[in-house]
């Protein structure tokens, strides 16, 4: 698996999302809570962009008329039709076992790790400032 630097850390604030290409894929970050998460921009049901989706949460209910919003901003609706995911798993609620949306693992990784990483080449004096967001494709 290799990882790629999509973005720096800050470009994605929390409540937020990215859309990327990553090795042709079109991969959407999102940023939920200060954890980053990573699904291919293509809902599993005719395609539609799943970044122009609108984030939201499940309604739970005790009994009629009363209910309750949780995980608020960790489900993402699709635009076109309206089915849900789990950002965080990709999943479906609706049917979880068939229909979801393929994940990638996505973490913050230091600029100085990145600099380090497992090649040796020449190198040159660099200042790392920042983080970036990493996708494992
Ligand atoms: S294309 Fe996403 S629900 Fe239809």
């Amino acid at each position: 698996m290799k990882s790629y630097a999509v973005a720096q850390a800050d470009e994605i604030p929390p409540g937020s999302r990215k859309l990327v290409e990553v090795g042709g894929r079109p991969i959407v970050i999102f940023n939920v809570n200060g954890e980053y998460f990573a699904l291919l921009n293509r809902c599993p049901h005719q395609g539609a962009s799943l970044c122009h989706g609108h984030l939201t949460g499940f309604a739970s209910s005790t009994g009629p008329g009363q209910y309750a919003l949780e995980r608020a901003g960790e489900v993402i609706r699709c635009p076109w039709h309206g089915w849900e995911f789990d950002v965080k798993t990709g999943q479906s609620y609706f049917d979880p076992l068939h229909t979801k949306v393929r994940r990638y693992e996505a973490g913050v990784a230091s600029g100085k790790e990145i600099v380090e990483g497992p090649y040796k080449a020449e190198t040159f004096e660099v200042s790392v400032e920042r983080n970036y967001v990493v996708v494992q494709v």
